[in-house]
């Protein structure tokens, strides 16, 4: 479904060149729901506006659907932390968007986008202004009009870091219940091991500036999860313990000095048993 092949991304600014990702192999099938973590600044953002469409990667290739993505597209949407919605529409308004975006007739698509609003708890909000509503209830709406061009892809950058600890559980919970219904295959992009662990087939980890592929952790728990479950099970303990070690791990395993006997080398590299 999503395909990168050697993925590499070195932005030439002002103040000099920065490598920002380097040699990203990533394949995810149809459905899958797969987590990006890694620390500030490692190319997260950069990852997903290059399976957007939205940059060009310096090298390698992005495919979705077998197609090259040359630029954004209706079978891929974005979600960003900030709703970003126009503050002079109303809450339907902004969810018909990409109707006229790609130029479809909004009568035809009002009875959908008022499906969407239903399906995250805001039917009763659809003639209201984005400033009358919550951050989360905000949010829900981008949610709604990212959906509202029924994208294979979704991508999502850290869509809920801006919200307070109780909305990000149930957002990520609603999520989660709308992943499982409608199966559109996601990457999302997120600092938080929990959510990475609560929401994802895979999680995976990249390493500090330029981003590579420190590891992709399977998460083999199965779903409805919920952050109470999750608290008493094994494998979220496992999952995340080892999520953990591979994103505070120093950067490059430092090289074993030529005096350093075999077995205290092993140590250092295989941080995760
Ligand atoms: N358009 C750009 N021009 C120059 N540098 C950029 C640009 N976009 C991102 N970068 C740099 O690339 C690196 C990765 O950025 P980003 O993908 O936003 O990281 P993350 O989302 O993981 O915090 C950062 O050092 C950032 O400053
Ligand atoms: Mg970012």
């Amino acid at each position: 479904m999503i395909r990168l092949t050697g993925v590499s991304q070195t932005f030439n600014g002002r103040s000099g060149t920065v490598e920002a990702l380097r040699n990203i192999n990533l394949t995810v099938s149809e459905g899958e729901f797969v987590a990006v973590i890694g620390r500030s600044g490692c190319g997260k953002s950069t990852l997903l506006r290059l399976i957007a469409g939205l940059i060009m990667p310096s090298g390698g290739e992005v495919s979705v659907s077998d197609t090259p993505v040359t630029k954004p597209r209706r079978d891929i949407a974005m979600m960003f932390q900030r709703p970003a919605l126009l503050p002079w529409r109303s809450v339907l308004d902004n969810v018909l968007l990409p109707a006229e975006m790609f130029g479809w007739r909004r009568g035809e698509h009002r009875e959908r986008a008022l499906q969407l609003l239903d399906m995250v708890g805001l039917s009763d909000f659809h003639k209201r202004q984005p400033h009358e509503l919550s951050g989360g209830m905000q949010q829900r709406v981008a949610l709604c009009r990212a959906l509202m061009q029924q994208p294979k892809v979704l991508l999502m950058d850290e869509p809920f870091s801006a919200l307070d600890a109780l909305t990000r559980e149930e957002l990520s919970g609603e999520l989660q219940r709308l992943h499982m219904e409608m199966g559109a295959t996601t990457v999302f992009v997120t600092h938080s091991i929990e959510e990475a662990v609560l929401l994802a087939d895979r999680v995976m980890v990249l390493s500090p500036r330029p981003g590579r592929v420190r590891r992709i952790v399977d998460v083999k728990i199965p779903r409805p999860r919920t952050l109470g479950h999750n608290a008493y099970l094994e494998e979220v303990a496992r999952c995340s313990a080892e999520l953990h070690e591979l994103l505070l791990a120093p950067d490059a395993p430092p090289a074993a000095p030529p005096s350093t006997a075999p077995g205290q080398a092993r140590h250092t590299t295989e941080r995760v048993g």
